[in-house]
């Protein structure tokens, strides 16, 4: 029946404190080994080139581009210098073509460099650089690259819904600034950051405690600030600041303690990226929406709950989408209208009956419990690695941790399981000095600053 396959699944997706403190634990572990060395875990642990943070200093005109989440972002930011904070600050915000997303890497930076004019294009008179400076351009790419310095890195693989073959290995940058250049737009790219490290930029510029950023989206991710004697994989300078910002790649870790089930086995054997992306396939908003269709077509196929026949929609991939699963979550109607409305809209399900729709309800409070408990859990450990799970001497250390990604910001069943498993794991006393705080679209604006404070002018009076 219906009800013993969901009790099957909810046993097999629990979470217990026990089992999430071993999550964290072996993120740390696996975070101590990608440090150690290249290709020493399934943590990548980034070097991001990232060694000073925005200082609040920054100043001019930068433009920034945002690739990789929902939406493709162009942004263009004044920044005000010492006490002058953001000026002004416009964006335009597109999707990318879904064919673009797995054509090739030309038609994708085409594309981009394309939109790119186009916003320059249409700038008025009051975004004019004095005579004879190129315009400079910070770009968060949201994908796992390795960089050889802050403006150039070739990309590792795709993630999320994107499969250019011909663009894995190239240097991004390069790709980028060609495509710029035939679009006869004169501009450089001077820092190219994950969208992870871009978040952390912006949230340490409105908040000097921020120490670390966490991406829950389509896909999920997290950066942090790390002791640069603590990453024995780094060969070059001892930076000044003593620190360097790491992309941890997160999305990509996997351990026994994870509880995976028949359908997110499936899920992955078919995916884009299979045996990759664990976590992040278990956690992000990407694939939330795609377990629940999983388990509801096994659920109408052997417990017809829908009727004698399975709906064709409901056999499609990817049809019902993490913003529906989270809309029917949050149906608080005595017949769960809303519930009933998505099944008919989008899987043409129609007339169903209340039983079916609490099973859905049901459904949707086991993926996403999973998933928020075990970002919990990811953070846990990060904080964890910090040393910042324990008060050192009575004092009390702030630790901020900036949020972004339109999971986390719309889907508040999740967050706020999330929250409040973050808030168990690390106990009442501690988790009063860790705070999480949204930095609502903060990576662009984190991009811009990087990209000042590497500009190629830095020092050259205005
Ligand atoms: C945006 C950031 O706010 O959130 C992007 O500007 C980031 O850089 C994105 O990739 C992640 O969220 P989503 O839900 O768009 O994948
Ligand atoms: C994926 C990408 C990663 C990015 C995250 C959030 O995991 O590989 O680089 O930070 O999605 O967008």
């Amino acid at each position: 029946t219906a009800m013993a396959i969901i009790k099957e699944f909810e046993e097999k997706c629990a979470t217990p404190i026990g089992k999430l403190k071993q999550v964290a634990d072996a993120m740390t572990v696996e975070m101590h080994a990608g440090l150690a060395s290249e290709g020493g875990s399934k943590l990548k642990m980034l070097i991001s080139y990232v060694d000073n943070l925005p200082t609040g200093n920054e100043k001019g005109l930068y433009y920034a581009l945002d690739l990789g989440g929902t939406n493709f972002r162009v942004l263009r930011v004044q920044l005000g210098g010492k006490d002058g904070g953001i000026i002004n600050q416009e964006f335009a915000e597109l999707s990318i073509p879904s064919d673009l997303m797995i054509g090739t890497s030309e038609a994708l930076f085409d594309y981009i460099a394309a939109e790119l004019a186009k916003f320059v294009a249409q700038e008025g008179q009051d975004f004019q650089l004095p005579p004879g400076r190129q315009r400079e351009l910070g770009f968060t790419f949201s994908f796992p690259v390795m960089q050889s310095s802050i403006d150039s890195g070739t990309l590792i693989r795709w993630t999320k819904g994107f499969s250019i073959d011909d663009a894995v290995g190239q240097d991004v940058v390069a790709e980028l600034t060609r495509a710029v250049e035939k679009q006869g737009l004169d501009m450089r790219v001077s820092a190219l950051v994950n969208d992870t490290v871009g978040t952390l930029a912006g949230g340490r510029y409105t908040n000097k405690d921020v120490v670390a950023a966490v991406i829950l989206g389509t896909g999920t991710n997290a950066a942090y600030v790390e002791r640069a004697h603590a990453i024995p994989k780094w060969h070059g300078l001892l930076p000044k600041s003593g620190e360097m910002v790491i992309n941890m790649e997160w999305g990509n870790f996997r351990s026994s303690h994870i509880p995976l089930t028949e359908y997110d086995h499936s899920l992955d054997t078919e995916s884009l990226n299979p045996g990759e992306q664990i976590f992040e396939k278990i956690i992000s908003g990407m694939y939330l929406g795609e377990i629940v269709r999983r388990v509801l077509c096994r659920i109408a196929e052997e417990a017809f709950l829908f009727g004698d026949t399975v709906p064709p929609k409901l056999k499609v991939p990817f049809i019902l989408r993490t913003p529906h699963m989270s809309a029917m979550h949050h149906d608080t109607s005595s017949d769960l209208k809303v519930v009933g409305s998505i099944l008919k809209d989008i899987l043409e399900i129609s007339n169903t009956s209340l039983k079916a729709r609490k099973v859905v309800v049901q459904l949707c409070n086991i993926v996403s419990t999973r998933g928020a408990r075990l970002s919990a859990a990811g953070i846990f450990g990060l904080i964890k690695k910090l040393g910042r799970d324990t008060l050192k001497d009575g004092e009390k250390q702030r630790t901020v941790v900036a949020l972004d990604g339109g999971l986390y910001e719309h889907y508040l069943e999740y967050s706020k399981c999330m929250e409040n498993t973050l808030k168990e794991l690390l106990g009442q006393e501690v988790s009063e000095s860790v705070i999480i705080e949204h930095s609502n679209d903060g990576s662009g604006i984190g991009a811009a600053l990087l990209a000042a404070s590497h500009s190629q002018y830095l020092g050259v009076d205005e």
